[in-house]
């Protein structure tokens, strides 16, 4: 019997996009607000914190998110937001951060959940407008790393990024005391599969832990991080100054009301369900006039 060699048709998977919403951390900067509950379920506009950077994720069309808590906080966020987008095909995952040991954990937790993909992660307390430029990137994304940044009038606050003249990114440090530019690194990240390796093999800094920022520099070294500048306001809602004024701006710029058609329709549903606002206000909420 002549056995014929089968022709075997490799077809490369295409990689998808996972979303991560880094929601740890113990909010002491916001205690006794958050002695019984975690920042991102504290309210910015007519929802929850962590509405915000999820929408930045459903914009992009991502399927797939996984939330990280600490430990008193697990099961709050799946809790809240599964049954209100499963209908809509997208799952949400909950995994435990046992001690805030630096924002690069979130991808060593993750692993399991990342699998073979590339992945946006978006820290639970960071407020965009420019939501859109976001979500842009991340469908464009292929390979290397991609960060977004802001200028700011207290740039030693955050992580540094110094551009050259073609807008290519030369340097970036966490928190320098004499910054050598205005422009600050936002909680918006975004990775190919080998950020999982990049984070495991890193080690803690002189203050105990794992850095963003030499996440950053090893795509800066392989020349693979891009830098986008973003447009309009953007909120780091961790002290109370910045999350008075993050309700402030969600209000009066109707951050909630341009939230993705999505978000907006489970919300909708929500309310209704809790009989939660009235028809006026729902209007609004739809961008009804
Ligand atoms: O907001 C943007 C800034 O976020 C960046 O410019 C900095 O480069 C980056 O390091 C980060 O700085 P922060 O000082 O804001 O990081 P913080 O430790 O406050 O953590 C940010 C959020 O992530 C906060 O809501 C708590 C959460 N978190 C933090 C750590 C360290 C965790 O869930 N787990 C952690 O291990």
């Amino acid at each position: 019997m002549v056995i014929k060699k089968k022709t075997i048709k490799k077809t490369a998977r295409k990689m998808r996009m996972k979303g991560i919403i880094l929601a740890g951390g113990t909010g002491s900067r916001l205690w006794p607000l958050t002695d019984q509950t975690s920042k991102q379920m504290l309210p910015v506009g007519r929802v929850p914190m962590i509405f915000h950077p999820l929408n930045v994720l459903v914009k992009a069309g991502i399927k797939d998110i996984l939330i990280i808590t600490s430990p008193q906080h697990s099961g709050n966020f799946v809790n809240m937001l599964e049954p209100l987008l499963r209908p809509y095909g997208i799952s949400i995952f909950s995994s435990v951060q046992q001690i805030p040991a630096g924002l690069p954990e979130a991808f060593t937790i993750g692993a399991p959940f990342i699998g073979g993909d590339n992945v946006t992660m978006i820290l639970g307390d960071n407020i965009f407008e420019d939501v859109d430029s976001i979500a842009t990137a991340i469908k464009k994304f292929r390979k290397g790393g991609c960060i977004f940044a802001k200028e700011v009038p207290d740039p030693e606050r955050f992580g540094v990024a110094t551009v050259n003249s073609k807008g290519v990114v030369t340097n970036i440090v966490e928190k320098p005391l004499k910054p050598e530019s205005n422009l600050a690194i936002t909680g918006a990240y975004i990775y190919d599969n080998h950020v999982i390796k990049v984070a495991q093999d890193l080690t803690p800094s002189d203050r105990g832990e794992f850095e963003i920022v030499d996440l950053h520099n090893h795509y800066l070294q392989k020349g693979t991080l891009q830098l986008h500048k973003i447009n309009g306001e953007w909120l780091d809602a961790g002290t109370i100054e910045s999350w008075h004024e993050a309700n402030v701006l969600a209000i009066e710029k109707g951050f909630v009301e341009k939230f993705d058609p999505i978000l907006l329709e489970a919300l909708e549903k929500g309310f209704r369900r809790n009989k939660a606002i009235g028809k006026a206000q729902l209007q609004a909420y739809q961008g009804i006039e």
